[in-house]
């Protein structure tokens, strides 16, 4: 049981944020990885969509045997989560969204910004759910559609993808926050571009490492951390994009095991 892999999905190379700050922390546990680029960008569906989505991957998951589904995208965290939870009750499930507010309760911030993708924000899931652990908190939240897509396309560090944040950042509703939190797997690629923005003068809320600390405190408290031999990563994508392998190489140095599964026909 203990050298079965996690698993772990997205819609494309957002959740890679989350594996590449598990491998870091969890240097002995090896992964499956589903990017389910032929549905991209998650944040403009359906939740009816997302659950669907959410529910097959989660069955090729483990029928390729993993230990713990880990759902590394908030559009999904948001939309799906709890009904996976009932429909996969024996299943170790960890979403993006929870581990972090359960940082954000420990800190004290008077304003914070969330930004997320249509799905995500539209949901009120971070606002309601800090405001019912934190009441003094106040949230704002914005949505930032195009920076999936952007980042997707490998418009990063660049003059375009800083005038796309510069103009979404420049909201009014996010003057004074002292934190913004990253509500969307993606994001993280572009941490610098996004703290710039802010004179590195706010604390942004990256969730990769925090949910990766959670992920080892579950496998710690279930007896699920793996001592013993060490499988290869595995990455599966249900269409293929230019960009997936590039980005994937930026986070995973050496091969990356890479293969096409069609799960949708
Ligand atoms: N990375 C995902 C998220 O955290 C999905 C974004 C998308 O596909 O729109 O929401």
């Amino acid at each position: 049981m203990k050298e079965r892999p996690i698993g772990i999905f997205d819609s494309g190379v957002g959740g890679l944020t989350v594996a590449h700050a598990i491998k870091q922390i969890l240097p002995g546990e090896s992964i499956i990885y589903f990017g389910d680029t032929a549905h991209l960008p998650y944040g403009d569906k359906s939740a009816e969509s997302i659950k669907l989505y959410s529910r097959k991957i989660t069955e090729f998951l483990l029928e390729h045997n993993v230990k713990v589904v880990l759902v590394a995208c908030n559009s999904a965290s948001a939309s799906a989560f709890d009904i996976l939870k009932k429909e996969f009750s024996q299943t170790i499930l960890i979403d993006v969204i929870n581990p972090v507010v359960d940082y954000l309760a420990t800190k004290h911030y008077e304003r914070i910004g969330v930004i997320g993708t249509k799905r995500t924000i539209s949901s009120g899931t971070y606002e309601n759910k800090i405001k019912n652990r934190t009441g003094e908190t106040t949230v704002v939240s914005l949505a930032t559609p195009l920076l999936v897509p952007m980042i997707e396309e490998g418009f990063i560090f660049d003059d375009i993808s800083n005038a796309i944040i510069r103009t979404y950042l420049s909201d009014p509703s996010l003057k004074g926050i002292q934190a913004l939190i990253l509500g969307c797997t993606h994001y993280p690629i572009i941490k610098n571009q996004i703290s710039k923005i802010f004179n590195f003068n706010i604390d942004i809320v990256d969730s990769a490492r925090i949910v990766a600390e959670a992920l080892r405190e579950n496998l710690e408290k279930n007896d699920l951390l793996n001592m013993g031999d060490k499988l290869k990563d595995q990455f599966f994508i249900s269409d293929y994009t230019p960009y997936f392998e590039k980005i994937a190489r930026m986070f995973f140095e050496g091969e990356i095991n890479l293969k096409k599964a069609d799960i949708w026909s």
